[in-house]
C-alpha cells in the first residue's frame, strides 16, 4: 500500500489553511501574534517592529511542534535556563501552542 499521497496531503493542509502567512483569522494564529509581540518579539525578532537580539535564536519558519517541545522543557526545567523559564512558566500550553504555531508561519529571514 502506498500512503505517500496522503502524507503529502497532510502535509499540505496546514499551507492551504494558513495559506503560508500571518494575515490569517484563525484565532489561534491571532493569539500567538500578541503572544509573540507583546512577550517574545523584543529577544527573537519575527516581528517588523523589532530586529531579534544577536545570537538569540531564530524562531521564524522552525516547525511549531520542534517551538512548542522547547519551550515545553523549558517550563518543566527540563531544558535548563533562567530567562525561557520565567517567560514560559506563566504560559498555558494553548499559549505555548499559539505561540509555537505563529512563529512557524513567520518567513524565514537570514539575519
Ligand atoms: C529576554 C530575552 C528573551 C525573551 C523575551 C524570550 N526569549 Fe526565547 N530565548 C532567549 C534566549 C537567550 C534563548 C536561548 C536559551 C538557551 O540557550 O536554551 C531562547 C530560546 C528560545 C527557544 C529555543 C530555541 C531553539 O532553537 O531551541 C524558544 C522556542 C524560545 N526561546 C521561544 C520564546 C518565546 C515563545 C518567547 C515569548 C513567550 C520567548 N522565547 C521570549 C531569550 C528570550
Amino acid at each position: 500500500m502506498n500512503m505517500k499521497p496522503q502524507l503529502l496531503w497532510m502535509g499540505l493542509l496546514p499551507v492551504l489553511a494558513y495559506g503560508g502567512g500571518t494575515t490569517t483569522d484563525d484565532p489561534s494564529v491571532q493569539r500567538g501574534r500578541k503572544l509573540a509581540e507583546t512577550r517574545c518579539a523584543v529577544c527573537h525578532g519575527g516581528h517588523r517592529r523589532y530586529k531579534r537580539v544577536q545570537n538569540y535564536p531564530s524562531l521564524n519558519g522552525q516547525k511549531a511542534n520542534y517551538l512548542e517541545k522547547q519551550l515545553l522543557e523549558y517550563k518543566s526545567g527540563k531544558r535548563d535556563n533562567a530567562v525561557m523559564r520565567s517567560l514560559v512558566i506563566n504560559l498555558s500550553d494553548q499559549d505555548i501552542k499559539d505561540v509555537s504555531l505563529w512563529y512557524s508561519l513567520q518567513p524565514l529571514v537570514n539575519k
